[in-house]
């Protein structure tokens, strides 16, 4: 419960807050708004039918579409409590101001008669001559339609401190100067949209700010009197949009201190050499003026005060040679940091538009968008040591071949603007790292970016870098391939394997290494394997001799045994066990064996002599047992000598066991290299064997 009250107040003292800090002001009555204006002062907004009791601290009061026909003596009656700053009448369909509705606005200072069209100049003219002069600063007598300005409107105001005047918006043909002559101290004049073609101006010391924009002016009005200027002080000049077709070097001849000048939609046809020479001042000129600029003349910008040339959307042909000078356009002035060329048609020859720029070495600010451009000139930046702000917006870039020699070593740069170009891929040559590493921010939207392995640099560095990259991830889309058209860029997320393309180096390497690989086994192979080998051999040497008729196989037919065995004790057991078994059982071969096959009783020698001659061949078991043994080393002699004795040299060695080197007499040895030697494998080979 307790809880529940303390939040209860909380809350109330929360909505007190909110009241008192909101800016609409409830105590303004249902005919007006109050608002919080941005100079700080309350502002009223009203509608009502009358002007209600405000609260006092309301400087500015708005009086807006009232259809109050009539302001009579005493309706702004209620406007008197405050110290009022700011009048405004407005969309009200006012016909009729009594003369002394103003007596009381003692501290006006801005008075503002908007969209009262069926209000007479006359009339308010009446009602001014009552208003105090005294704080008045500003004022805005706009969309009025009135037809003319009457020569003495001002009069009343001889000795104010009127510093702005707007006659905007009205249907004023023709202004009589002298009309201005009582605002001696009015800095800003401005008479935009209206219907002048012509205009007369007195001497106004003051002056800084002339505007006749959206006027039907054919020619550039006079500035110039008996002792000089009209306007000494006049720093702002604004033409635009006239019918303004011609200018020439004595046109603003009188305005010495004139540093801006705009002259966009204005209809020349020819910009004349020297028009800006005589300004001394001049700084800033703006020439936007659509299609109807057919030439330049050579010496045209020579003025060594302008910094700032603005003619975008001049649709003008630079790629025309007789339309301009490419070497002495910007030749003559130095000064100049900024220029905006956008919507024109640059030349396509890159040493053309290179001779064009290169005097310009203190540009700061570059902007070509739209342009036609293909290509950069290489070593255009590179002599712009100075330049801060390059836009190539909405050209035909691919890409920038030889970027190094195009932007050189530009550490200046801070804010570049290749979007809406036909750049694909953004790689590390794309830009130079130097020119990256110094930029504040970078504008690539709008690219029909390729979503493909290549991009991926790009990728990085754009996770990587401090560089603002405007209008990413919105305006970075894929482009190619075609599934994946539309995608944003920077969900294109690739696989590593998919990037790492395959190197044929790799492959190379792989084949290589393999072939090493092989080799080598090859090798053990061989060296493992060479009993088997060696055994291979001289079977297909024995089956290649029976072919060619060599061994006669029949001759075996003769004898009882197809072969005598000669072998030490020590082997018995494989002779008995593996070999008889094998040849005997097996392959159908009769051996003779000693053990089993000699007459018991005779002597060896005479065992020896029969059953040689009852077999065709004689096989002798070697091994390191074999060696050793004095005995088998003499049977194997006597074996020898009495083959050679019968002419039969069918003998066949087979190496149970790799006989050690220490063992090999120089008669084995003799053997083993005369004779024909099988060498006995287990496992693999065995059968081979
Ligand atoms: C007059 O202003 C009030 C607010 O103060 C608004 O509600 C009303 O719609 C306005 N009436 C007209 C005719 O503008
Ligand atoms: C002045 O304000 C009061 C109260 O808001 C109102 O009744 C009165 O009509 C106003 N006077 C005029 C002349 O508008
Ligand atoms: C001018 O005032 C009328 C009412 O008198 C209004 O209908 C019209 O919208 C206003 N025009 C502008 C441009 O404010
Ligand atoms: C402008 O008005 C003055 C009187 O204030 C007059 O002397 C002068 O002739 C007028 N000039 C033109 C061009 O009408
Ligand atoms: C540019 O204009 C100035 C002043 O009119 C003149 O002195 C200078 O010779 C001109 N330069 C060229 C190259 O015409
Ligand atoms: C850029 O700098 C490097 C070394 O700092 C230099 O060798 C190279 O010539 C420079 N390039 C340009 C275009 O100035
Ligand atoms: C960068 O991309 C361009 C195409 O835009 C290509 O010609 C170039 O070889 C690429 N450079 C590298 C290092 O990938």
């Amino acid at each position: 419960m307790i809880i529940t009250d303390i939040w209860f107040d909380i809350l109330a003292i929360l909505t007190m807050m909110i009241m008192i800090h909101a800016d609409t002001y409830p105590e303004c009555g249902k005919f007006c708004m109050c608002h919080l204006g941005t100079n700080g002062y309350r502002r009223a907004i009203c509608n009502g039918s009358y002007i209600p009791k405000l609260p006092v601290s309301v400087k500015s009061i708005e009086i807006r579409n009232t259809n109050q026909k009539n302001i009579g003596r005493f309706d702004l009656i209620n406007l008197t409590l405050h110290t009022v700053h700011n009048l405004e009448l407005s969309g009200n369909s006012i016909r009729h101001i009594h003369q002394d509705a103003f007596v009381n606005l003692k501290w006006l200072s801005v008075l503002t008669i908007n969209n009262e069209t069926y209000l007479s100049v006359d009339v308010l003219k009446e009602a001014l001559t009552k208003l105090s002069s005294k704080f008045i600063k500003k004022l805005r007598f706009t969309n009025n339609n009135w037809k003319y300005l009457p020569y003495d409107m001002f009069a009343s105001f001889i000795n104010s401190k009127i510093r702005k005047v707007y006659l905007t918006g009205n249907q004023f043909s023709a202004i009589n100067g002298s009309a201005f002559r009582f605002l001696t101290l009015c800095e800003n004049l401005i008479l935009e949209n209206n219907k002048l073609t012509e205009i007369h101006f007195q001497k106004m010391q003051r002056l800084k700010k002339l505007r006749l924009d959206g006027n039907r002016l054919a020619k550039v009005p006079n500035f110039c009197s008996i002792d000089g200027s009209l306007f000494p002080r006049l720093e702002c000049l604004s033409l635009r949009d006239n019918n303004i077709g011609n200018i020439d070097r004595t046109s603003f001849i009188c305005l010495p201190q004139l540093v801006f000048l705009q002259l966009s939609g204005i209809s020349i046809d020819k910009l004349q050499n020297y028009v800006f020479s005589n300004l001394k001042k001049l700084e800033h000129v703006n020439l936007e003026m659509v299609y109807t600029l057919k030439r330049i003349e050579d010496f045209a910008f020579n003025s060594t005060s302008i910094k700032k040339i603005v003619m975008p959307n001049c649709k003008f042909r630079f790629d025309l040679i007789e339309r301009f000078n490419p070497t002495t356009i910007f030749k003559f002035c130095p000064n100049v940091n900024y220029v905006n060329l956008g919507l024109n048609c640059l030349p396509k020859i890159p040493n053309i538009l290179h001779s064009m720029f290169i005097p310009l070495e203190n540009l700061e600010t570059l902007m070509l968008f739209s342009t036609n451009l293909i290509e950069l000139p290489r070593n255009l930046l590179t002599n712009f040591r100075k330049l801060r702000k390059l836009n190539l917006k909405n050209n035909k870039f691919h890409t920038f071949h030889q970027s190094s020699e195009i932007f050189g070593n530009i550490t200046s740069l801070k804010s570049l603007d290749i979007s809406s170009n036909l750049i694909s891929i953004m790689n590390e040559t794309s830009l130079p790292s130097i020119l990256l590493d110094n930029l504040e921010k970078i504008n690539l939207g709008s690219n029909p970016f390729s979503c493909t392995c290549d991009q991926n640099w790009f990728l990085e560095w754009i996770k990587q870098t401090k560089v603002n990259i405007v209008g990413y991830p919105y305006k970075y889309k894929c482009r190619y391939p075609n599934e994946l058209e539309g995608q944003y860029l920077k969900s294109y997320k690739p696989t590593g394997d998919i990037c790492n393309p395959w190197n044929p180096l790799y492959t190379i390497a792989i084949v290589l290494s393999l072939f090493g690989v092989s080799i080598l086994v090859i090798i053990i192979c061989i060296w493992i394997c060479q009993n088997n080998i060696k055994n291979t051999v001289y079977l297909l040497r024995v089956v290649y001799n029976h072919r060619q008729g060599h061994v006669a196989f029949d001759e075996r037919l003769n004898y009882e045994y197809h072969a005598f065995v000669v072998y030490c004790d020590a082997d018995r057991e494989w002779v008995h066990n593996v070999f008889l078994r094998k040849m005997e059982s097996e392959e159908g071969i009769k051996l003779c064996i000693h053990q089993r096959d000699f007459d018991i009783g005779k002597n060896i020698t005479g065992n020896i002599d029969k059953y040689l001659e009852k077999s065709w061949k004689v096989v002798v078991v070697m091994s390191n047992n074999f060696a050793k043994s004095e005995w088998c080393q003499w049977e194997v002699d006597v074996v020898q000598e009495r083959r050679r004795r019968q002419g039969k040299d069918a003998l066949l060695l087979i190496m149970l066991k790799i006989i050690d080197s220490k063992h090999m007499t120089s008669p084995l040895r003799t053997l083993l290299e005369s004779t024909p030697h099988v060498r006995y494998q287990t496992g693999v080979g065995e059968d081979l064997f």
